[in-house]
């Protein structure tokens, strides 16, 4: 629910259990004055007390006022020697910005940002409107609210009303948290390592996190929390910010003079410059900001719940996913139309569903160095070509996925014979080649038309439903041949509008077409992703105890229904680990699960399994989909790992439990479990026993001796003693 209260001029966007407050003070600036659990009204008081100073034009203290006013936009060279949120240049190189009040509407729904991933549906949406006197910009400040939900969107449109002005810097979104001890949660990595959690007190100065890689990337993710300093899993209170974009981006958050603390972020501003002419505008990514007052598990919860209210595609929020055998790790490039079929094979005599060809079924390419932006079949590794491969699948009963690098050009490939000018290329400078390919680009809208017609034709023609699309490399040189000079500052950005344009292309023309992203692992899992992707494949790292780091980390911000685990060889093809087979069945069946391993290989033991891993896994399978996932034990602060999918009824729920190192001698240990309903009786089929909810969450489960990453689960229903 939005309000604006006219006698304090005041703005009061309350949604489920939160209030966030801001108002224009008397010069006409706006203040923020308040973001955190529900308030009632009493804004009379509120005025009062706030500790809100008005600065005045020509005020002896202008300055300080302006650098400790909470403000919703930070204004560049005008006293606020905070980090701005916006940089304008205007032609005559001058950036001073000072943006006031002009005017403001609420209106029912969402109202969304042009060519950029967005909320599909909302209650309701405030926008206010800031005016830069100097440069005659305007600012679009955009606040939507939601039905139930602690989750609120921001984002920014820039209208040029001036001359011709240069934005330098563009964010979505800037908040002035209050005066507070508070410690940062963000998620680090690197290749096979994606979505590490890191937590640390937040110090004075400017901590950002940031990639400059052209994707969310596996080193950094776009989102952040502020705790508070005794914030934990299940008390205290967090502020989670998250972008909702798939480019360079930058978060930041600064710890200024008070001890109070801005956040705030967007596009990456490094290097970023966006033309503006008279009346042209400008649409930043959507930010997602989530208030919890019950700590980091109801924040993931929010986020996980937004995703699937309001951003994934409707007709896959509640579809039974795919479970799939996947031929990377068990053929690599090697592969024929026999091999493939044999897979198919022991595919269907264990019950997986989907087979997805990954990469190698293209141009020329038996290794990396070739074939990519060839979108052709390879007919003389695929006997019979696909035809041959889906005529069979359809045969067995078994639906068909195709593996595409669409952003991507091998030097050796046809495509680059014909069109090198399609790589991104800067005259004179030698490109970085990662995995030996090159980006097209993807800032041309012709280049991106002529790979959407290459992949529409290869998913029409074979009537394809489930497309895995990759991205292997980042993104260097940054400089088109199809921008003019003054706009190279807009390439990152316009790069990643390129992959959306791409994207939309496919989704609406293909709305069945069901998108896994995919990108070196998981360097592109992003809320951006999400919105034509439903599911992102987590990491390269399938290893059975590694995996638990990896999904512990996405859970923070992403639902468990996009997160994409597969049972893969042993030893592990990454980490050469070994694990228990039960193991990486357990630990891939918190996510849409799937195989990756030459099937053919299995003993008649790790076969049968399989099967029950199936079984077991689509006990579970509505869980995955709509259920919250509940973390339990945390692997980075222990040698365990545990976590349960519980359903919204709370009828139903499944708990995973990997030891990390043996417990041999660590005493009797228990295990509580969370989200159950106290006053009911639940079934657990693995003891065969009745137990109220009270005494699972109170008392718990004994956690049996287990050897290095063995595992346990439960699966409880529930049930009265007297029901059947
Ligand atoms: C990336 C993906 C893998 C596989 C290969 C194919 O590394 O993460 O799953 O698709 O590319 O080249």
């Amino acid at each position: 629910m939005i309000r604006f209260i006219k006698e304090y001029s005041l703005f009061d966007i309350s949604g489920k259990d939160y209030t966030y407050i801001m108002k224009v003070n008397d010069c006409g600036y706006l203040q923020g004055v308040y973001y955190g659990a529900k308030l009632a009204g009493d804004y009379h008081f509120l005025m009062e007390q706030s500790n809100v100073k008005s600065p005045k034009l020509g005020d002896i203290n202008m300055d300080m006022a302006f650098d400790t006013m909470p403000s919703e936009c930070g204004f560049y060279l005008h006293g606020d020697f905070r980090e701005p949120t916006i940089i304008i240049e205007r032609k005559d190189g001058g950036k001073v910005s000072r943006f006031k009040y002009l005017e403001h509407s609420i209106v029912n729904g969402a109202t969304t940002p042009k060519g950029l991933p967005h909320v599909r549906i909302g209650k309701q949406t405030l926008m206010i409107c800031l005016y830069d006197e100097f440069s005659n910009v305007k600012l679009h400040l955009y606040y939507t609210c939601f039905d139930n939900s602690n989750a609120l969107v921001r984002w920014t449109e820039i209208v040029n009303e001036g001359e011709t002005a240069y934005l330098k810097r563009a964010y979505s979104f800037c908040l002035d948290l209050p005066k507070n001890e508070y410690n940062l949660l963000n998620l680090y990595g690197n290749y096979n390592h994606e979505r590490m959690v890191e937590e640390k007190p937040l110090g004075h100065g400017i901590t950002k996190i940031q990639s400059l890689r052209g994707k969310a990337s596996h080193q950094t993710n776009p989102f952040l929390a502020i705790l508070n300093k005794d914030t934990n899993e299940d008390f205290g209170e967090c502020y989670g910010f998250q972008l909702m974009y798939s480019g360079s981006f930058s978060l930041s958050c600064e710890v200024g003079q008070n001890e109070d603390c801005r956040v705030q972020g967007g596009i990456a501003d490094l290097g970023f410059s966006w033309k503006l002419e008279n009346g042209e505008k400008f649409h930043t990514p959507q930010a997602v900001l989530v208030y919890s007052k019950n700590g980091l598990g109801d924040m993931s919860i929010t986020f996980a719940d937004f995703y699937k209210d309001y951003v994934i595609l409707p007709q896959f929020v509640k579809a039974k996913r795919p479970l799939v055998i996947n031929n990377w790790e068990a053929t690599y490039f090697d592969f024929n139309t026999e091999k493939l079929k044999q897979i198919v094979d022991d595919a269907v005599e264990l019950g997986i569903d989907t087979f997805v060809l990954d990469d190698g079924w293209f141009g020329v390419r038996n290794d990396d160095t070739s074939g990519l932006g060839d979108w052709f079949v390879n007919e003389s590794k695929l006997q019979g070509g696909l035809k041959a491969i889906t005529d069979y699948c359809k045969e067995k009963g078994v639906s068909f996925g195709l593996w595409f690098e669409p952003e991507m050009i091998s030097e050796n490939s046809e495509l680059f014979r014909i069109h090198p000018e399609f790589a991104i290329c800067k005259k004179g400078v030698e490109p970085c080649r990662g995995r030996n390919q090159l980006v097209l680009d993807f800032t041309n809208p012709k280049i991106v038309n002529h790979i959407f017609d290459l992949l529409d034709a290869i998913i029409s023609k074979y009537n394809i439903k489930y497309i895995k699309w990759d991205m292997n490399r980042d993104v260097t040189e940054g400089y088109s041949q199809y921008l003019d000079s003054d706009s190279q500052g807009e390439f990152y950005h316009r790069y990643t509008l390129g992959v959306y344009s791409l994207a939309e292309k496919l989704t609406s023309k293909h709305p069945d077409l069901f998108i896994e992203s995919c990108s070196g692992g998981g360097a592109r899992f992003d809320g951006g992703m999400l919105y034509y992707a439903p599911q992102s494949w987590t990491s390269d790292n399938t290893d059975g105890r590694e995996r638990v780091f990896i999904q512990w980390g996405t859970s923070m911000c992403y639902p468990v229904s996009a997160i994409s685990c597969h049972v893969s060889e042993c030893p592990n093809h990454q980490n050469f680990r070994i694990t228990p087979f039960k193991t990486r069945g357990h630990i891939a069946s918190l996510g849409p699960t799937g195989y990756e391993l030459d099937l053919s290989k299995l003993t008649e033991d790790e076969k049968s399994m399989v099967k029950k891993q199936i079984s077991n896994y689509k006990n579970v399978a509505d869980l995955v989909l709509e259920g919250d996932f509940v973390r339990l034990k945390n692997p980075f602060k222990s040698e365990e790992f545990a976590a349960m999918l519980v359903s919204k009824n709370k009828e139903k729920a499944y708990v995973v439990y990997e030891c990390l190192k043996n417990n041999f001698f660590d005493g009797e240990r228990r295990l509580r479990l969370k989200h159950l309903n106290e006053d009911c009786e639940y079934y657990i089929h693995e003891y065969g026993q009745f137990v109220s909810g009270r005494t699972l969450m109170n008392y718990g489960v004994k956690i049996p001796r287990l050897e290095d990453f063995e595992t346990f689960s439960l699966f409880i229903e529930r049930r009265n003693k007297n029901e059947n």
